[in-house]
C-alpha cells in the first residue's frame, strides 16, 4: 500500500493529467461499447447502463467498493470536491457514476450510505447490479482483475454525444479536474473561456512537508478549523489526543479500530458512511503531518477574531440541487 500511495502522491505531484482512453483518434468507445445492461442505483432504482446512464452525456466515471480501505474513499472525496466546485452543473451539464467493483457485497442500501458520507447531488450515481452485469461493464472500462484491491484507481472522463473519452487521476489538482470535467461540455467550456480564474486552487508549494502531505492525501475530508466534512474537522486535535494514539492512527487506522479502541471505535461510530482510509504512511510522514496540524491550528486559533464565518461542509444539506427551481436532474424514471 505504501507503494501505491507513493507513486499516487508523486503522479499528483508531478501533475498527472488525462490521456486518451483508447489509442487512435477516433474513439472506439460508441453506443455499441458500452452494454446496455440493467444496473441499480444507490436509491434503488433500474437503469440501462447505456441508454440511461451514459447515452448522449458528459460523464465522469469512477470504480468503487464500500469496504475499500484506502484508495476509493480518497478518491470519492476528491471527486466531491470537484462537485462542490462544479455546482448544479452537476446533473445537468455533467454526470458522476461511481461503479461498484464488488457488487456481491455493495447492494443500493450499502452503496446509498456510502454516497450520503459525501454528496447529495442526485446527478451522482453510485451503481450496482448482477455481479455478472457489473463485470461486463467495467472490464469494457479495463477493469479485469478479479482482486478487488487491484482495480483500477483512474477515473474515466467522456462526451458520448462527441465520442471523446479520456482516462485521468483524481489525484492532482482539484481545480485543473474541474478545467478538464467542463472542457467536456461545449456549454460548460464556452462559460468557462469567458470567465478567467473561477474556482482556481493555490499552486501546492512545499513549505513544509506535513502541510504538502496534508493538502493532498486529508483536505479531501478533513479541514483544520472550518468544521466537519467526511471526516471531523482536525482544529486542536493534537491536544485532544495524545501523540502516540494520533500518529497511530493516522498511520494505520484500521488496526486501532481491530484492536478495540475505544476512541476510534467511536469515531467510527459518529462517521458511519465511509472510515478513515489507510494511507500507507510512515512514523516520519505521521509526525509530520502532526506538526502540521499542529501549527494549522495556532494560525486558526490566531486569525480567529479576523477571520469571516464559513459554514461547515455538510453533504446533507449543502446541496446546490436543493437551491436551484429547476430539478437539475435528467436521469429517466424508469419504465
Ligand atoms: C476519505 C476520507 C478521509 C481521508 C482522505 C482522511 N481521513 Fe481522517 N478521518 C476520516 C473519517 C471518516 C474519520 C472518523 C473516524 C472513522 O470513521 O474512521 C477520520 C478521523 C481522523 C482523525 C481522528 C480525529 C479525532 O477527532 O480524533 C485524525 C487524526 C485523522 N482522521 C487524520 C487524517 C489525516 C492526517 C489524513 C491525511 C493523511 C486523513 N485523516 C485523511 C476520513 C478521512
Amino acid at each position: 500500500m505504501l507503494t501505491i500511495f507513493r507513486a499516487l502522491l508523486l503522479a499528483a505531484l508531478l501533475g498527472a493529467g488525462w490521456g486518451p482512453a483508447a489509442a487512435g483518434s477516433a474513439s472506439p468507445w460508441g453506443g455499441n461499447y458500452f452494454p446496455n445492461l440493467p444496473v441499480v442505483t444507490q436509491d434503488g432504482k433500474t437503469l440501462r447502463f447505456y441508454d440511461d446512464v451514459i447515452k448522449g452525456k458528459v460523464v465522469v466515471i469512477s470504480f468503487i467498493y464500500t469496504s475499500c480501505p484506502d484508495v476509493c474513499p480518497l478518491t470519492t472525496a476528491r471527486l466531491a470536491l470537484a462537485a462542490d466546485q462544479l455546482g448544479d452543473t452537476l446533473g445537468r451539464d455533467v454526470f458522476f457514476v461511481s461503479m461498484t467493483v464488488d457488487p456481491e457485497t455493495d447492494t443500493p442500501a450499502r452503496l446509498k450510505t456510502y454516497a450520503e458520507a459525501f454528496t447529495s447531488n442526485p446527478g451522482w450515481l453510485f451503481l450496482t447490479g448482477k455481479p455478472e452485469d457489473m463485470r461486463a461493464i467495467n472490464s469494457k472500462f479495463g477493469n479485469r482483475s478479479p482482486l478487488l484491491a487491484e482495480h483500477k484507481m483512474e477515473i474515466v472522463l467522456g462526451n458520448d454525444a462527441t465520442g471523446d473519452w479520456q482516462r485521468g487521476t483524481p489525484f492532482g489538482e482539484i481545480a485543473s479536474l474541474v478545467f478538464d470535467i467542463r472542457g467536456m461540455s461545449p456549454r460548460l467550456s464556452a462559460a468557462q473561456a469567458s470567465a478567467n480564474s473561477d474556482g482556481n486552487e493555490p499552486v501546492i508549494i512545499s513549505r513544509n512537508p506535513g502541510e504538502t502531505l496534508f493538502r493532498k492525501l486529508c483536505t479531501p475530508c478533513h479541514t483544520v478549523g472550518v468544521g466537519n466534512r467526511v471526516g471531523p474537522d482536525l482544529f486542536g486535535v493534537a491536544s485532544r489526543r495524545t501523540p502516540d494514539w494520533l500518529a497511530s492512527f493516522i498511520m494505520s487506522p484500521g488496526k486501532m479500530r481491530r484492536s478495540g479502541d475505544p476512541v476510534a471505535l467511536a469515531l467510527d461510530k459518529k462517521f458511519p458512511g465511509v472510515k478513515m482510509p489507510e494511507l500507507g504512511l510512515s512514523a516520519n510522514d505521521a509526525n509530520d503531518l502532526i506538526v502540521y496540524l499542529k501549527a494549522a491550528t495556532e494560525r486558526v486559533e490566531a486569525a480567529k477574531d479576523s477571520l469571516p464565518a464559513i459554514p461547515p461542509h455538510d453533504p446533507k444539506t449543502h446541496t446546490h440541487a436543493k437551491a436551484s427551481a429547476a430539478p437539475v436532474t435528467n436521469w429517466p424514471d424508469p419504465p
